[in-house]
Order: C-alpha cells, then sequence, then structure tokens
C-alpha cells in the first residue's frame, strides 16, 4: 500500500517555495545537463562550458595559499610536525591554534562563538584595519558568512507597534538576502543602486525605499553590501556617511555585508564600524553588524566554511538571546576557524613563510587587477554593453541592450528577455553566466553577472565567446 506523504508542497513550510537563488539556478542545471551532453559525445557549437556563475576562485583553478593549507593540515593531523618539511611558524600557528583546542582537537567542539583565540586574532585584525577597538567578546565566528547573516536577520523576525517587519536590500543584490529574507518570512524592500553614478546609494532612494516600505511594515534594518556583489562598485566615504545618517534618522539596524573587503584593486576601502567610529556622537554609537568571511579576499577557501560576524553596542539581553540561539548549533567547523586564524594573522615579514606568502599574495592581487581592466574594456568595446569601473569584488554586471524582436521572443518562451539572452549565450557558446533578474535591476534594463577570475586564456575565451554570440544575436533579432 503507498503511504500518503505527511509533508507535501501544501503544507511544508510556505516561505521554502519562495526562495529562488539564481546562482545555482535554472541556467547552471541546463549547463550542467550540456556537460553531461558533452561528455556523451552529443555536437555543440564549442568544446566545453565555462562556467562564470559562482564566486568560487578555487574553482576557477586559483591555487590556495600554501600557508593556510600547512597550517590546517597540522592541526588535522599534529604528528605531521615531527616529518613534514613544514616552516617553523607553521608549526608554531598550529600548536597555538591547538593550544586552544579542547584535549588539542580540532575535532572537538569549540566554543559555539568560536575558539576564543581565533576570535581574539579577528579582533586585533579589526583594531589595525581601522584604528578602532574591537573585542573579541563582539566576535562570532560562523560557516562561512551566509550562516550568520541569517542568524542576524533572524532578529528581526518579529513585528512592532502591529506592522510586519521589513528589511532594506539593495537591487541588485547578493541573492542570500533576498532568498534569506524569504525563509524567514521578512518583507523585503528593495532600493536601487544607482548605475550611472558607480552603483552609489543615494540618499533621496533609499528615503523613497523607506517611506513607501513603511506604509505597511516597519523598516527594521538596512543591509549594505560593500564592495558590492554583483556590482563590483566601492562605496565612497562619502556616500558612507550618508547612508549611516540616513539609517540613525530612521533607527535602522545596519547589517554591513564587507566580505569582499580584501578583493579592491584601488580604492581605499573604510569599514562602516571605521566611518561610525570617526564621524562621531550619535553615529558612533549606533549597532552594526559587519560580516567578512574566507571564501572570499585572498584566501577564498570556499568550500571549508569559515567566516565571522562582528556586533557592537548590542543591548547585553539582545547579545545574550544571540549567542544562546547560535549555541544551539553547537559551532562552526573548527578547521574552518584555522583558516579564519590565519586570514587573521597572515604570515608577517622577517617569518618563514613570508616570502612565499607574499608571492602568492601578489600574483592574486595581479589577476585581479588584469581581469577588472579587461572585463570593463571588453565589455564597454561592446556595441549595446555598458559596464561601470569594476572597484573590486570578483564580478561584471554589464547592462545589455536587448532588441525588442529578443523581448519578444522570450516572451514567447515565458522568460525574461535576460534569462532567455543567457541561456542563448549558454546554448550558442558553452558560456554559462548568471542573468540580473537573479540579483534585480531597473524594471526596463538587462543585465548579466559573470565571475572574471578564470585563468587567463579560458577567461580571453570567454570574453571572444560573449562578443561573437552578442553580434550573431543582434544580426537574428536587430
Ligand atoms: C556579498 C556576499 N555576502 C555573503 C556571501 C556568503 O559567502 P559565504 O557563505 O561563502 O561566506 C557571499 C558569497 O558569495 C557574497 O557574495
Amino acid at each position: 500500500m503507498k503511504l500518503d506523504n505527511s509533508l507535501t508542497a501544501d503544507n511544508i513550510n510556505q516561505n521554502l517555495l519562495n526562495i529562488e537563488y539564481a546562482v545555482r539556478g535554472p541556467i547552471l542545471q541546463r549547463a550542467l545537463q550540456i556537460e553531461r551532453e558533452l561528455a556523451k559525445g552529443v555536437p555543440k557549437p564549442f568544446e566545453r562550458v565555462v562556467r562564470a556563475n559562482i564566486g568560487d576562485c578555487h574553482a576557477l583553478g586559483q591555487k590556495p595559499i600554501t600557508f593556510i593549507r600547512q597550517v590546517v593540515a597540522l592541526a588535522a593531523c599534529p604528528a605531521l610536525a615531527d616529518t613534514a618539511a613544514v616552516p617553523d611558524d607553521v608549526k608554531q600557528r598550529a600548536r597555538e591554534i591547538l593550544d586552544d583546542c579542547t584535549m588539542s582537537s580540532v575535532g572537538a567542539y569549540s566554543p559555539s562563538a568560536g575558539l576564543h583565540a581565533v576570535r581574539a586574532r579577528a579582533a586585533q585584525y579589526i583594531a589595525a584595519r581601522d584604528q578602532v577597538p574591537a573585542s573579541a567578546d563582539d566576535i562570532f565566528l560562523g560557516s562561512g558568512a551566509s550562516d550568520l547573516i541569517k542568524s542576524i536577520l533572524t532578529m528581526f523576525v518579529e513585528p512592532v507597534d502591529g506592522k510586519p517587519p521589513a528589511v532594506m536590500i539593495p537591487v541588485p543584490q547578493y541573492p542570500l538576502f533576498s532568498g534569506t529574507l524569504s525563509e524567514l518570512g521578512l518583507r523585503r524592500a528593495d532600493y536601487f543602486l544607482d548605475e550611472d553614478n558607480d552603483w552609489a546609494l543615494q540618499t533621496t532612494e533609499l528615503e523613497r525605499c523607506w517611506s513607501e516600505a513603511s506604509e505597511h511594515s516597519h523598516v527594521r534594518a538596512l543591509v549594505v553590501i560593500n564592495p558590492g556583489n554583483p556590482t563590483g562598485q566601492v562605496l565612497t566615504r562619502q556616500n558612507m556617511e550618508e547612508i549611516i545618517k540616513f539609517a540613525y534618522t530612521h533607527n535602522l539596524f545596519l547589517l554591513a555585508d564587507e566580505v569582499y573587503q580584501e578583493n579592491i584593486v584601488c580604492k581605499p576601502f573604510y569599514s562602516f564600524k571605521k566611518v561610525m567610529h570617526e564621524m562621531g556622537a550619535p553615529y558612533s554609537g549606533m549597532e552594526l553588524a559587519s560580516f567578512l568571511t574566507c571564501s572570499k579576499g585572498w584566501a577564498a577557501e570556499c568550500g571549508l566554511r569559515a567566516g565571522y560576524v562582528e556586533l557592537v553596542r548590542l543591548q547585553p539581553r539582545v547579545a545574550a538571546a544571540f549567542s544562546t540561539a547560535r549555541a544551539v548549533m553547537q559551532c562552526p567547523s573548527v578547521l574552518g576557524q584555522c583558516i579564519l586564524d590565519c586570514v587573521m594573522k597572515p604570515p608577517a615579514p622577517g617569518e618563514p613563510s613570508y616570502a612565499l606568502f607574499a608571492e602568492e599574495l601578489s600574483e592574486i592581487q595581479r589577476v585581479l587587477a588584469e581581469r577588472t581592466e579587461t572585463a570593463y574594456e571588453t565589455f564597454n568595446s561592446i556595441p549595446g554593453y555598458f559596464c561601470n569601473p569594476i572597484d573590486g569584488s570578483m564580478f561584471a554586471y554589464p547592462r545589455i541592450t536587448i532588441p525588442e524582436a529578443a523581448q519578444a521572443a522570450a516572451k514567447d518562451l515565458n522568460m525574461s528577455p535576460d534569462e532567455f539572452y543567457c541561456l542563448r549565450l549558454l546554448e550558442e557558446t558553452g558560456v554559462c553566466v548568471v542573468p540580473g533578474t537573479g540579483f534585480g535591476q531597473l524594471p526596463g534594463t538587462f543585465h548579466f553577472r559573470t565571475t572574471i577570475l578564470h585563468p587567463h586564456d579560458e577567461f580571453q575565451h570567454m570574453m571572444d565567446s560573449i562578443r561573437r554570440f552578442h553580434f550573431n544575436f543582434l544580426d537574428l533579432y536587430s
């Protein structure tokens, strides 16, 4: 006898049905299918799929930082210290971390906020970055920033003055935010970044968004992604001050997603914590959550899942409730915490691992500078494309003009024009990018997001394929 399912699409938490995450969405699913078809020998107008849908540098061939992997290896298997030819600073670092682990094992749970030694190291990193004091007590480690962002957003799931809670997020945005808001049943209030002004956050637009959302909800928090994903801008200090004043005026909790702070080409990075501090009272007294992850920056250890949130000036009862909620999840991976430790304090000049680390780091920085420049120039040289300068992150988000006939063809297939464009690009060239609908865009504009950190030849092949495709597309639909 066939049992009826107890869990059905009608009785599942309905919020789950509303989650969308285009970075691993239908275009990627089709790309994976094409890879299987290619493996079976199905003829295609290209030899391989180029995956440019996700910001995962190691997946694109970036080599891990040797110091990090050596520390992790020794932390996992301390006996290697006796046999492996690893530098003394690696041995010492692994020992310091293990000294803070229960029974000197990374296999033991750590405190739920993370190992104290690693949190202290993070506080030192932040204090040196900002020239503002930081405390290990304000730092919570997590399994990547996603884990922590979700935990923080959970705190806002409560109506205020009888109105449902809402959170302001940028458009375009990284869909972790829209997806998590959907999952938690929080309302999203979209504010549009100003594409014509290097994706700045204009206060008039922030005010518009707040006013409209406040008609039916209580806006409780403001998310800012700096450097931007998918947009790649680094905010000016003046713009940050305007944002802080706006948040203060409306009593909004600021969530500063600063995960790309180490992926910047030439502009200075200011953390929101620093700017708030330097603005003085009353802004220096505002609450703030700032996120960093080991998935980005030069470590780019996406698979090992590590990050932190620095949570400042929370009411003690709120901080205690947050800690307890985190404790229920035990603790983030201790091996991940080892990585964060290395990111917070990489080898310094004079230490045995420094020369190799400096060489590896400078290659990563060189590649980022070269790719941002090439992507910017290539896209702006294609008719119908516009791309802002890419200050940081690891993406380009060009705007594309899609001919009306192509828009009509998309409509016939029940697709948005940018989805149609990206699908055709994939089918004809094997290049897998993510349509702008996955991140959001001003109505009537079309974009896609591509990662830019492929090896040189692969990147050039991708740029050439996109250019060739676009000319064919224009021929067909203009
Ligand atoms: C802006 C932004 N925030 C947060 C994350 C989450 O990263 P992770 O969970 O790997 O730390 C990402 C990942 O791409 C991101 O781009």
